[in-house]
């Protein structure tokens, strides 16, 4: 038997962890060789709830779940953890504007950054699952210097899996046939569902579709359906939301399939062109517990033009919190040139972000 490892789970006792811990706990996210050592956090006010789902854990007799630890503050919560999955989140109230909730959460997001960089694992690695997601993740990275931005991710999984489940029933394929499919941007409606590069049945999937079906409807249908299905369940996305967890993390760790490319929210290094430093979501393989941006996809006008409206999004979520977001590791940000901590990357094609050494790179931050 291997090590347990440690993952700790904001807003364990919510939607989303209600669905979510249990598949952790059988082993659908690390493995099914790999123990788990749960350490849930709630608001004070949830803790009774969290108990309870505690003992729902415990009476699934998991032979994987090594240990449940229950939270009240993220700074026992974080504690030397390998893993943090942050997914609670002040939701958007009556009357709220989109920068009262992003005022809102950046307090939180601030204070789980500190706590990580004071007491998780060196090499924790981070998925904010909480809206606004790209822009939290950001606030927490900034605000834990002794980590490497690369440790910080935001959730568009969830996006990609729509996209393909979306194009699969169009196109009477089965979602395994459909490869490639890429999440450009915020994880929001302006996100871009890029299917320049995908394929159904490994034939160009923008020859198997019309175009005014991909501009009209398909594109929309993505970047509008989370709130979609807040309007028909009266909830966010719950169910689903999970397995995007679930595959981004598994991924992350495990590595992505051969020939396969998916989508995170990672510090931009720059590549694409789109801005330094904020979280934007890119095509990315991942071996060996490290991710790195696909390099050298076609972007046509069309595609270009909806890469920078998601990027202008994101900036303009970074100003309104520009305030909370320490000066000091902003040169970490931007003078990211690969995306990885403990990396040695060999570039395929010679051709690293910034002029990298052609055949081996080690960047090792903070
Ligand atoms: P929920 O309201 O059911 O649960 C959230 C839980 O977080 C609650 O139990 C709450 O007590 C807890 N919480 C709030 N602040 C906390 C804090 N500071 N520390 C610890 N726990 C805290 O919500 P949910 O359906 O589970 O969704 C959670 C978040 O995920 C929301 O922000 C939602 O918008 C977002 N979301 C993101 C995606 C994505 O793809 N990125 C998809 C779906 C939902
Ligand atoms: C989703 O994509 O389902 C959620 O992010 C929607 C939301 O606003 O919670």
């Amino acid at each position: 038997m291997r090590r347990p490892v440690r993952i700790a789970i904001t807003g364990a006792a919510g939607s989303i962890a209600n669905n979510l811990l249990f598949k952790i706990a059988a082993g659908e996210m690390m493995g099914k060789d790999q123990p788990v050592i749960l350490q849930l956090i709630e608001v004070p006010q949830a803790m009774e709830a969290l108990r309870g789902i505690a003992m729902e854990l415990e009476d699934c007799a998991y032979s994987l779940l090594h240990t449940i630890t229950l939270h009240d503050n993220v700074e026992d919560g974080f504690k030397n953890t390998h893993f943090a999955l942050l997914i609670g989140a002040r939701p958007r109230g009556p009357g709220m504007e989109r920068s009262d909730l992003l005022e809102v959460n950046a307090e939180i997001f601030t204070r789980q950054g500190r706590a990580l960089n004071n007491v998780a694992n060196r090499d924790v690695k981070v998925l904010v699952v909480g809206n606004p997601a790209n822009t939290n993740a950001l606030i927490a990275s900034r605000n834990a210097p002794d980590l490497s931005p690369s440790q910080f991710t935001s959730l568009t999984r969830l996006d990609q899996n729509r996209a393909r489940g979306i194009l699969a029933n169009h196109t009477g394929a089965s979602p395994r046939d459909i490869r490639r499919v890429v999440i450009w941007g915020n994880h929001s409606p302006t996100q871009y569902p890029d299917l320049h590069q995908a394929t159904v049945l490994d034939r160009a999937a923008m020859d198997q579709i019309s175009f005014d079906w991909y501009v009209g409807e398909y594109i929309p249908k993505i970047q509008f359906r989370g709130g979609e299905i807040i309007k028909a369940r009266g909830q966010s996305s719950a169910a689903s939301a999970a397995q995007g967890i679930v595959d981004h993390m598994r991924d992350w760790v495990l590595g992505t399939e051969s020939g396969e490319f998916v989508s995170m929210g990672i510090v931009s290094d720059g590549s694409y062109g789109i801005e330094k430093g904020i979280i934007y979501s890119f095509p990315v393989r991942c071996d060996y517990g490290r991710y790195q941006i696909v390099q050298g996809l076609e972007i046509n006008e069309f595609s270009r033009a909806r890469m920078s409206a998601t990027e202008a999004e994101l900036l303009e979520e970074k100003a309104m919190v520009e305030h909370l977001l320490p000066s000091e590791t902003a040169a970490s940000h931007e003078n990211l040139n690969i995306c990885l901590r403990s990396g040695v990357t060999l570039y395929a094609d010679g051709t690293g972000p910034d002029g990298a050494s052609k055949y081996l790179t080690t960047n090792r931050i903070g």
